[in-house]
């Protein structure tokens, strides 16, 4: 499969550090100096998820020079849908991809990574030849604005990668590793609330509803620190790839104290890690698209460059890839 395209869709309101000191005690020197972190921005009630999806989506699509029609599959990662029912279907709607299946996958903080290796899964077995993959969140809906623990980190957005089928020796998912580890799920969650409605007599069910977003950051901390040297160690070990042949490490965007401790473990220089949580926080399943976008459009990121990508988060769950990004217009045949 090779990435061909790419687009992002963020809402127009940024909240700035100074903005949420006036509503929680916070600073922003304390949210630059421990997260990085400058602004985020925030949704307002006329901008749902689908929205900023489809934007990124659609800048996608006409990055790679596709029309919708073109499109067999669109995956939308996210854990803050319009409707728990999918949200992959209003996105395909509202492009007008009319042969494609869109569904969603959730996986929190690493939802666009698993769901880029997914569709890389497809095309690679034969069943689909260009896919949308979508990373896209709003978790201001679901944070609590007077906990400055967490709501200082969070902020909106949305990325998409357009990919196709291509020569195996084209390829830019060169390799991938995956993980979960239910047994920390207490660490992070945004889970169900437990508030009951009577039914009949003797019979009470459960009433739909998500409580605020809950962490120990210290443990969510420790835990990145650990695993995403870990696991992209092994991804270089077993696609014989020397830390110095990548040329850019595309991490999910958590906190800038976690992109440094991952670049030093590599001996990566500062310059070449991608980082854009100054301007948008944390953006959940989008930070990865968001971040690959900004830096092709910018000219960073060449086409036929090497990135080591990683994503982790709730769940807890964690994974990384070895990409190469292709760029619009290179040229592709059906893989074997
Ligand atoms: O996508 C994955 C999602 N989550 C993450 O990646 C989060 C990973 N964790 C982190 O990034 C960090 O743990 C945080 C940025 C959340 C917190 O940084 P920390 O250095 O671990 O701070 P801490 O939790 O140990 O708190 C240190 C102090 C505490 O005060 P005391 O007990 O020392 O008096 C906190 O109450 O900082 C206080 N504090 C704050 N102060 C000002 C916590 N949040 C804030 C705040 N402003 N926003």
């Amino acid at each position: 499969m090779a990435l061909v395209g790419c687009g992002s869709g963020v809402p127009s309101a940024s909240v700035s550090n100074e903005d949420l000191s006036r509503r929680v005690d916070t600073s922003d020197g304390w949210i630059r100096s421990r997260t990085g972190i400058g602004a985020r921005r925030v949704s307002g009630p006329g901008e749902p998820l689908t929205a900023l999806a489809t934007q990124a989506a659609a800048a996608a699509l006409a990055h790679a020079g596709w029309r919708a029609e073109d499109l067999d599959l669109i995956l939308l990662a996210t854990s803050s849908p319009d409707d728990l029912f999918g949200t992959a279907p209003l996105v395909q709607g509202q492009l007008g991809a009319v042969n494609a299946v869109a569904f969603d996958l959730t996986a929190a903080c690493s939802g666009f990574l698993f769901a880029l290796i997914t569709a890389g899964q497809y095309i690679a077995a034969g069943s689909v030849r260009r896919a949308l993959v979508i990373g896209a969140d709003q978790l201001s809906r679901w944070v609590d604005w007077d906990d400055r623990g967490t709501c200082v980190l969070f902020g909106d957005g949305a990325g998409a990668v357009a990919v196709e089928a291509c020569a195996p020796e084209a390829t830019g998912l060169l390799g991938f590793r995956m993980r979960s580890d239910g047994s920390r799920n207490a660490c992070l969650t945004l889970a169900q609330t437990d508030e009951q409605q009577p039914l009949l007599d003797g019979l009470t069910s459960q009433r739909g509803g998500f409580a605020a977003i809950q962490m120990n950051g210290q443990e969510v901390y420790k835990f990145a620190v650990r695993e995403v040297p870990a696991i992209l160690a092994e991804l270089l070990e077993s696609t014989g790839t020397a830390p110095a042949e990548l040329d850019w490490l595309l991490l999910h965007q958590a906190n800038q104290r976690i992109l440094d401790a991952v670049a030093e473990r590599f001996a990566v220089p500062r310059e070449r890690v991608l980082s854009n949580l100054a301007a948008y926080g944390n953006t959940s399943a989008a930070t990865i698209p968001l971040m690959l976008d900004e830096a092709v459009r910018d000219g960073r990121v060449q086409p036929g460059q090497l990135l080591g990508s990683s994503g982790f988060g709730a769940g807890l769950s964690w994974g990384a890839a070895l990409l190469r990004w292709s760029g619009p217009g290179a040229a592709t045949s059906p893989e074997a």
